[in-house]
């Protein structure tokens, strides 16, 4: 045996798959493959691809008339399978639900291969199609899309069938070579149609899934063990465009709250309190490793299973001074998969993952003490300078934190003052992380980094002294309360090592804010010290409700502080996204803006201190992105999709809102985000 294929049997036991190594020769298939897709009713798919192997994935569960044991794979040059180049055998077992795993290896770089399972009756899966990454001396640019956010129940995924139908019309060398998943590819909150008849915001509710147990809080359904989890996979793969999706591109998935729980953390959910729920975290991540071919590490190195740790659900009493619950159960749920992970693409692009929910500390603006810290009156947003003191704790200020915080007229005594300061990472993964992008060498270290970092900042201290609303403090006001910009003392941290290491060329790829947004991250902003060190772009959501939609649907029209969220041009038109504008430009444009209807007039009026780190903001934009990476610049492409309230029925999945291109040269002092073309009408982007 060659050692070459030795260490692809090792590789593919310690990710759970088996391996279809190239053979010598190359022949022409002699399975009797007749495609029957309805006996592989969640498609096939392929990921983590690297320039000699891919995993390969599909299900085949038993159907009425039909069983299958075993499943042949094989992987051609061609889509007839004339050059069949690997193949081999996959068991099917209900221990993982009839899903396998196949590593496909021996293969050439950034070559296209397309693959099929046959069961032993020949029954056989639809042809899938996949791309291995370029050599690592290949120095051409790399494109592929990045997507975050597909809330099934609320829309169509005709953002995916835009990039399916954009990439048909693509030269070969420019077509996306994978796709980024960053998480929420299922959300577990489900609302059963008939829970919720008026369905959610202005959009019907579809019946996705049904959890065979799950667990009904207030209006809504959780997952509570491992069927439920699985039944909420195999409805989401029901989807026909994310089908498609699959079969046409390697993912490259990470997982981000929604996978396991809304507002989880570690193995914890928070409904009205925290509560234990080791059971269900280790239920999420079997269903995950079963239903999303990654290269990941398990507890158990047998093949194609994941064996469950014995945890119970108990309380976490214990910390480390990261947050980190000691408790044996959480940290064998949160160990048994660990998904954080480097892939290579050619000369120029390392990508970096982080797992940003399973180690992280309890998202401290959820926690009781900060009660007492929430606006009034000011819907979405909390204080900047209440999330930073919150956040450092007891390292707040270089380790000097105040006694009290001063809020809306009143002194309340600082309940953090001798904690530890949140993590996001956790020490562990932290550390790797660290090193990881030190020790990467390549011009583009991309991150693939589930939350945002960049800031979302409202001026609300800047009101007219006639505003109905007064905000509670001096400072701004900000958006989000768990992502990295409410984690800013361990941001600070990984942007100051960056700085101090001189290390160039990150770019954060993020999802989860259900927007599109350019930025230029610096731990802090006006007026104090603004020196970014890293560019992040945001994908909007494939079909997720983003701020824009919630504040349309529960901002009353006689609320007062409607125009900085709302624009409402004449009283029959369509409300446009004033947050966009607010939080470019501050609350003092956005009232210019209601009074005049002419936003480069109200511009006189902007705010020049509050986003100088912003390029691009829209919090109600569809739809996904792309990158482009050669060894001196790199583009990021937004792609916004008009809001997919329904599937489309057109053959580009509907119209285009817009697009815009954003371009970043390699630096050596500073990060600049420049705009290089537009297409379409930008919303309130000015
Ligand atoms: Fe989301």
């Amino acid at each position: 045996m060659s050692i070459s294929r030795r260490k692809f049997i090792e590789l593919a036991a310690s990710f759970g798959a088996s391996l279809a190594f190239r053979s010598a020769y190359v022949r022409a298939s002699n399975t009797q493959w007749r495609e029957q897709r309805d006996f592989y009713p969640q498609g096939v798919a392929s990921g983590d691809p690297h320039s000699d192997s891919v995993i390969l994935w599909t299900r085949r569960p038993p159907s009425k008339n039909s069983e299958a044991k075993k499943l042949i794979v094989e992987v051609a040059d061609d889509p007839n399978f004339r050059r069949v180049v690997a193949t081999t055998t996959a068991t099917l077992s209900s221990e993982t639900d009839w899903t396998t795993r196949v590593l496909a290896a021996g293969l050439k770089p950034r070559h296209v291969y397309y693959y099929r399972f046959t069961d032993e009756h020949g029954f056989g899966s639809r042809v899938g199609r996949t791309i291995t990454a370029p050599a690592e001396s290949d120095n051409r640019p790399v494109s592929f899309a990045f997507v975050s956010c597909q809330n099934h129940q609320m829309g169509g995924s005709n953002a995916y069938r835009r990039m399916i139908f954009e990439d048909e019309q693509k030269s070969v060398a420019e077509q996306l070579g994978f796709v980024l998943h960053l998480g929420d590819f299922v959300y577990e909150v489900v609302w059963y149609p008939e829970d919720r008849p008026q369905g959610y915001y202005g959009r019907r509710l579809r019946d996705v899934v049904r959890y065979p147990q799950g667990e009904k809080i207030r209006d809504f359904h959780i997952p509570t063990n491992l069927d439920d989890y699985r039944a909420l996979y195999r409805g989401y793969l029901f989807d026909p465009d994310l089908q498609d999706a699959r079969a046409r591109w390697p993912f490259v998935c990470m997982w981000d709250n929604h996978e396991f729980s809304w507002k989880g953390w570690q193995s914890q959910q928070e409904f009205s309190g925290v509560r234990p729920a080791q059971t269900r975290k280790v239920a999420a991540n079997q269903a995950w490793f079963e239903y999303q071919p990654a290269r990941v590490v398990k507890s158990n190195a047998d093949i194609n299973s994941y064996t469950p740790p014995a945890v119970r659900d108990t309380a976490l009493q214990e910390f480390d001074d990261h947050g980190l619950g000691l408790e044996p159960g959480n940290l064998s749920a949160i160990n048994s998969l660990r998904i954080y992970r480097t892939l290579r693409w050619g000369r120029n692009v390392e990508l970096i993952l982080t797992d940003n929910r399973s180690y992280r500390s309890e998202p401290v603006m959820h926690r009781s003490e900060a009660t007492p810290f929430q606006p009034q009156q000011f819907p979405f947003v909390l204080s900047e300078n209440v999330v930073e003191v919150l956040d450092g704790g007891c390292e707040f200020d270089r380790g000097k934190p105040p006694d009290e915080i001063s809020f809306n007229g009143k002194s309340v005594s600082n309940p953090r003052k001798h904690s530890a300061p949140q993590s996001m990472l956790g020490a562990a993964q932290k550390t790797w992380f660290l090193e990881k992008l030190r020790g990467s060498s390549v011009p583009w270290k991309l991150w693939g980094n589930s939350v945002g970092m960049g800031e979302w900042r409202i001026d609300f201290q800047n009101l007219p002294d006639t505003a109905a609303a007064k905000w509670p403090d001096a400072g701004y006001a900000t958006f989000m309360d768990d992502d990295w910009s409410a984690y800013r003392y361990e941001r600070a941290e990984v942007l100051d090592f960056l700085r101090s290491k001189q290390i160039t060329g990150v770019v954060a790829l993020c999802g989860d804010r259900h927007a599109f947004e350019a930025a230029l991250i610096s731990s802090s902003l006006p007026p104090k010290a603004y020196e970014p060190v890293i560019a992040e772009f945001v994908t909007g959501s494939i079909s997720a409700p983003g701020l824009f939609e919630a504040a349309e649907y529960s901002l009353p029209k006689d609320h007062p502080l409607r125009p900085i969220y709302l624009y409402q041009p004449a009283a029959e038109a369509k409300a446009q996204p004033a947050v966009n504008f607010s939080i470019m430009h501050g609350v003092r444009a956005s009232l210019a803006l209601k009074q005049t209807g002419d936003a480069r007039r109200a511009l006189a009026e902007r705010n020049p201190q509050l986003a100088p780190h912003l390029s691009f903001i829209d919090l109600g934009g569809h739809g996904y992105s792309v990158v482009r990476a050669g060894s001196d610049e790199l583009e990021v492409e937004f792609v916004c999709i008009v809001r997919p309230l329904e599937r489309s029925d057109r053959a580009d999945g509907g119209p285009l809102a817009y697009r815009v291109v954003h371009r970043v040269k390699h630096w050596k002092a500073a990060p600049e985000i420049e705009r290089t073309r537009v297409e379409g009408t930008l919303p309130l982007v000015v």
